[in-house]
């Protein structure tokens, strides 16, 4: 039988922090954790949004217990503030779902000075992570979902000393290599986690090809044909954000669901959530170890856990 959102275990008592909670594959994943009884935090950059993402919660689920977070990953003073609130008023954070995420748009800058595709799908949930580990730390079963994207295989290894792509800047490439990050922390956060004999399990998605806002907003950005083909694309092909956020569902809440794990759609693209093995440069060991060192050289932040030998 395939893994569906019935599949998905009673979530009370269970606390939930959803990036880019306010819409697409966020909003859905925020949506059933909240049916299941999970307290989740919709940490989102657009208020007017997460107010009517909650609206829309709560128009299927009126008890879900729901709270809104402002967050901008692309500002580390937003990470920051969003981190220390989240920490303020919850004693453990269960499940952190890093799933906010923008693709293939003109080259633009943070105000921190990063590329902005790296700075949103990666350093900004890095630097959100590593200051949440003291709450994810106090659950007995805490697992951080990080969301990457088969446009990972466009991706490099990040350079150290151009992670920001100064003068190579190609939108396709950029999203390749934040999502090769995303894949890459997933890993070695979980490595740390190991090492650490820490209860955490990280996980990493890749939702499959989902109609959201993210190929409409890329088209809309950018006036590429290649963004323009994918937006008409899944119009036409892409399954729904329900459908697309089954994969992170089953990372967040199946009890089998295995730390280190890649979850994806059963056809890469489309099908429900499976566990599929991963092959060759995914598990690179060296490049894992680099894009940790550049994380937290960019960021400033560090991780008080571990590091593996
Ligand atoms: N849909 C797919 O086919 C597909 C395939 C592979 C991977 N993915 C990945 O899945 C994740 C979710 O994407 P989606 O499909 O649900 O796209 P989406 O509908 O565009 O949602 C993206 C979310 O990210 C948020 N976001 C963007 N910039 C942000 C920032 N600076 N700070 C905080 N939040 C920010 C957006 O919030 P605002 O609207 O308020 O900016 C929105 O909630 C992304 O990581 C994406 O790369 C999606």
């Amino acid at each position: 039988m395939a893994w569906s959102t019935a599949d998905i275990p009673d979530q009370s008592r269970r606390v939930a922090v959803v990036t880019g909670g306010n819409g697409g594959l966020g909003l859905e994943v925020a949506r059933e954790l909240a049916r299941k009884g999970g307290h989740v935090v919709i940490a989102a950059r657009d208020p007017a949004k997460a107010e009517s993402a909650r609206a829309s919660i709560r128009a299927e689920v009126p008890d879900a217990s729901l709270e809104l977070q402002p967050l901008d990953l692309a500002s580390l003073a937003s990470v920051r503030e969003a981190a220390a609130s989240i920490l303020a008023g919850q004693q453990r954070v269960d499940i952190l779902v890093n799933n906010a995420g923008v693709m293939a748009i003109p080259e633009r800058r943070t105000e921190d000075g990063f590329e902005m595709q790296l700075a949103v799908n990666h350093l900004g949930h890095f630097a959100l992570t590593a200051q949440l580990l003291p709450a994810l730390l106090q659950s007995g079963d805490a697992r951080v979902v990080s969301v990457t994207s088969t446009g990972r295989h466009a991706g490099r290894p990040i350079d150290p000393d151009n992670p920001h792509l100064s003068g190579r800047y190609e939108p396709w490439r950029a999203y390749g290599q934040a999502k090769l990050a995303s894949l890459h922390f997933a890993l070695e956060l979980d490595r740390r986690f190991r090492a650490a004999r820490a209860s955490a399990r990280s996980m990493v998605v890749h939702p499959g090809f989902a109609n959201t806002d993210l190929q409409a907003r890329s088209a809309r950005e950018s006036s590429g044909r290649s963004q323009r083909f994918f937006h008409a694309a899944v119009r036409r092909f892409g399954m729904t954000a329900g459908q697309g956020a089954l994969p992170l569902l089953r990372a967040a809440t199946d009890p089998g669901a295995v730390g280190g794990a890649l979850y994806t759609p059963r056809w890469v693209n489309w099908g429900p959530p499976v566990r599929r093995p991963m092959v060759g440069r995914s598990r690179n060991r060296d490049a894992m170890r680099t894009l940790w060192e550049v994380s937290e050289r960019e960021t400033g932040v560090s991780f008080d856990i571990d590091p593996p030998r």
